[in-house]
């Protein structure tokens, strides 16, 4: 029934998509897009608050007090050009929602579209959150949203993000570890210059990082046990001017992830261990910085098993499956440090319409199908999260 609803109500959700499409902004300056949110929500007589900058917080207050349950959007984009050629192609020029973002937003709006017009048979509260800068990887929107009280009196939440790794309409759903810890690391090798022909008098910096890059490699297997999840990878390695000069230094970046929580705390001090053995056999100095950025994402159990048993009922035992584990990072991990719920994924991989491009890449883009069926995941998971609250704690 609340499907069927949705469906009605689809053009007004693919409108909205569409609008944020042509708008994109990244991490931190969704000024429009803040505007455009709280412009449709007040369309539809919900008054949303601006938090966190950029950010959007609203209450649906149900008749019935209950629980409240928390429905979470990212609002951000990427600075990537967009290569799809659609009547909404991006209009910021350089810039995308190439992770998707408007479509989360979209299928919030959807939800609320939906819960607000039922709020006189609510058994308690729906909360609104449309949060900026998920991408920002260490400064992101999440922290200080909840600072500023986004998920105040909150008892559940749910989040979830189109995925192109599963096909359309399959819900991906996992219980405990699923998204990464991502740190960021920042490593200078300071050797002594000198010249490219006389590598004997100078200390050869670009030598030492390719021996540190090689030792920071076999952490997986020979540090951890290699059957635990974990990625190292330098992005980024500048050094030097010319073919023949041995430069002073070198500096690297790069990101580490981990899927265990004490696996993540003894990082820095082993990969302080190795940069600082490797450059000390080579007589070179360095400089190590660890930087902590999304926390592991743990999805609740119980709330991951609750809200599988009602996306069944709508999508059918075979499009509801076990999402793999993803070495991708994502700041709904902070919601869940503070309140039980669950991230989902839903598939939009469809080979025959041609969406089969990643997300972060210039063509990706989704069957607009999928929105509808998003709210509906939403609106249903929180109706019964409310009804399982109310008829248990108010037993007649
Ligand atoms: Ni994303």
């Amino acid at each position: 029934m609340i499907l069927e609803k949705l469906k009605e109500k689809e053009n007004k959700i693919i409108e909205l998509r569409r609008i944020l499409h042509q708008y994109p902004e990244i991490a931190h300056k969704e000024y429009e897009t803040q505007k455009i949110i709280l412009e449709y929500l007040e369309n539809i007589g919900i008054e949303g608050k601006k938090v966190a900058g950029t950010g959007v917080i609203a209450t649906i207050e149900g008749k019935n007090r209950g629980k409240t349950v928390a429905l979470r959007a990212d609002m951000d984009a990427l600075a990537i050009r967009e290569e799809n050629d659609v009547s909404y192609k991006s209009k910021n020029d350089g810039f995308m929602h190439a992770c998707g973002h408007d479509n989360h937003m979209s299928m919030i709006y959807g939800a609320a579209l939906v819960l607000n017009e039922m709020k006189d048979k609510l058994n308690g509260n729906i909360r609104i959150i449309f949060q900026p800068a998920e991408e920002e990887g260490t400064l992101g929107g999440a922290k200080p949203m909840i600072e500023q009280g986004a998920i105040e009196n909150v008892d559940y939440i749910l989040g979830m993000h189109v995925w192109p790794d599963l096909p359309e309409g399959v819900l991906g759903l996992r219980s405990g570890p699923f998204f990464a810890a991502a740190d960021n690391i920042i490593i200078e090798i300071l050797g002594k210059g000198g010249h490219g022909a006389k590598p004997d008098q100078a200390v050869d910096p670009i030598m030492v990082s390719s021996k540190v890059i090689d030792s920071l490699h076999t952490i997986s297997g020979r540090e951890i046990d290699p059957l635990e999840p974990f990625v190292i990878t330098i992005g980024s390695i500048h050094g030097g001017t010319s073919h023949n000069i041995i430069p002073d230094k070198v500096e690297m970046m790069g990101t580490v992830r981990t899927m265990d929580k004490k696996t993540r705390e003894i990082m820095e001090n082993k990969l302080n261990r190795i940069i600082s053995g490797i450059t000390s056999a080579f007589n070179a100095n360095y400089k190590f910085k660890y930087i902590y950025g999304y926390p592991i994402l743990v999805n609740d159990p119980w709330v991951t098993d609750f809200v599988r048993n009602i996306a069944s009922g709508i999508l059918g035992n075979e499009n509801v499956v076990i999402a793999k584990q993803t070495m991708g990072g994502e700041d709904f991990a902070y919601y869940l440090e503070k309140v039980p719920g669950t991230f989902m994924v839903l598939g939009t991989y469809n080979e025959k319409l041609g969406f089969t491009n990643n997300v972060h890449t210039s063509r990706f883009n989704v069957n607009e199908k999928i929105l509808a069926i998003g709210s509906t995941i939403f609106v249903e998971s929180a109706l019964a999260l409310l009804n399982y609250s109310w008829t248990k704690n108010n037993p007649s």
